[in-house]
C-alpha cells in the first residue's frame, strides 16, 4: 500500500493546531471549519490521489471534506494510484470548544476500495485489546453479560476488575444497569469513542472493553486504528436515533478495512492517549500517534512546529 504515513501525520497535526485556536470558544462551526480547511490544505499538497470514503458525518451537519471528494496533488490525474481516506478533522467538537478532554484530529488511509463506506449515523461497537482478541472469540451479538464472562475467563480478572468504557448517553442507561448488576466497573466518557476504543489496546489505560453506540464514521476510523494495534473490533449499524438494531450484520475489522491501512491522530485537547496542542514562544507543540498495519509500527511523535 502507498506509504503516506508522514504526510498523514502532517495533516492531523495541521488540523489539530488549527482547531486548538478555537479551544474553549464555544464556536463549533468555526473550530470545525478551521480544522477541516487545514486538513484539506495538507492533503492537497500530498503527491497522491485519495478518495474520501468517510468524511465529516452528516450527523454533525458540519463543514467540508465529505465522502466522494478526491484530494491530493494528483486528484485529476487518471493514471494516479488512489487510496481511500477516512477523516475526522475533529473527533470531539464539543470538548474542543468547551475545553474538555480527549479531542483528537484523526485520519485513516486504506487501499483503494478498502474502507467500508457507510452513510449511517450510528453504529453499535465492541472494542478490545490484542490480549483478549488472541485468547477468546467475542461477538457483538452476544448479551453483554456473556461478553464480560468471556473476558473474565480470558484475562483471569473477576468481574469487579473488568472496566468497560461507555459513552455517557441516555441510550446506554439499560446496558449500564445490566453491567452494574454483575459488578463490572464502568468508565463513562463524554465524547471521543475512537480514543476509548484505542485505550483497550494500551494496558496502562486499565480499560478492557469499549461498548455501545457511537458515530458510524468514527467506527470505520476505529477499525483502522484497531487493525494497526492488533486489537479486536466489531460494529453493527444502529438506528438514526442511536438505538441498537437487533439482528443486523455484525462487521468485523476485515469487513470494514480490506487489506492494509494506516492511521494518524493528533491531540487537540489533552486526554488519556495524547496531550493537546501547547503553544510556546517558538511555536506550537503537538503529540500524535501514527501507525501502519503492514509493518505493525506504532510511532508516538512529539513535534515542535515553527511559528
Ligand atoms: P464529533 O466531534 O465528530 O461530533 O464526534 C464526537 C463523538 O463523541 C464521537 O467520538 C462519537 O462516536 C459520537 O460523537 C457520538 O455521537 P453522539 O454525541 O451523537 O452520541
Amino acid at each position: 500500500m502507498l506509504n503516506v504515513t508522514l504526510d498523514s501525520l502532517r495533516a492531523t497535526e495541521a488540523a489539530a493546531i488549527a482547531a486548538s485556536k478555537w479551544v474553549g470558544t464555544g464556536d463549533k462551526l468555526n473550530a470545525d471549519r478551521a480544522a477541516t480547511e487545514a486538513m484539506r490544505d495538507r492533503l492537497n499538497r500530498i503527491d497522491f490521489a485519495a478518495r474520501i470514503v468517510i468524511g465529516e458525518g452528516k450527523k454533525d451537519e458540519s463543514y467540508g471534506l465529505f465522502a466522494g471528494e478526491t484530494v491530493g496533488q494528483r486528484a485529476r490525474d487518471p493514471q494516479a494510484v488512489f487510496c481511500d481516506l477516512a477523516v475526522d478533522p475533529i473527533d470531539g467538537t464539543r470538548p474542543t470548544v468547551s475545553s474538555g478532554p480527549e479531542a483528537l484530529s484523526v485520519l485513516a488511509v486504506g487501499e483503494p476500495k478498502g474502507l467500508f463506506a457507510t452513510e449511517a449515523f450510528y453504529m453499535n461497537k465492541l472494542a478490545y485489546g490484542p490480549e483478549i482478541a488472541g485468547r477468546t472469540a467475542l461477538s457483538l451479538s452476544d448479551p453483554i453479560e456473556k461478553t464480560v464472562e468471556l473476558v473474565s475467563a480470558a484475562t483471569g480478572k473477576d468481574f469487579s476488575r473488568i472496566v468497560v468504557c461507555i459513552l455517557d448517553r441516555p441510550r446506554h442507561q439499560a446496558v449500564i444497569q445490566r453491567l452494574r448488576k454483575i459488578g463490572t466497573r464502568i468508565k463513562l466518557i463524554q465524547d471521543c469513542d475512537i480514543s476509548g476504543a484505542m485505550a483497550t489496546c494500551l494496558p496502562e489505560s486499565g480499560i478492557d472493553l469499549l461498548y455501545g453506540v457511537g458515530g458510524a464514521p468514527e467506527a470505520v476510523i476505529t477499525a483502522c486504528a484497531m487493525k494497526c494495534l492488533k486489537g479486536g473490533f466489531q460494529a453493527q449499524i444502529a438506528s438514526d436515533d442511536g438505538a441498537p438494531l437487533e439482528g443486523g450484520q455484525v462487521y468485523c475489522i476485515d469487513d470494514m478495512v480490506r487489506g492494509e491501512c494506516a492511521f494518524a491522530a493528533t491531540g487537540i485537547t489533552s486526554g488519556s492517549l495524547l496531550k493537546g496542542v501547547r503553544f510556546t514562544r517558538r511555536g506550537p507543540v503537538t503529540t500524535s500517534v501514527v501507525m501502519r498495519s503492514e509493518s505493525g509500527t506504532v510511532r508516538w511523535v512529539t513535534a515542535h512546529h515553527g511559528n
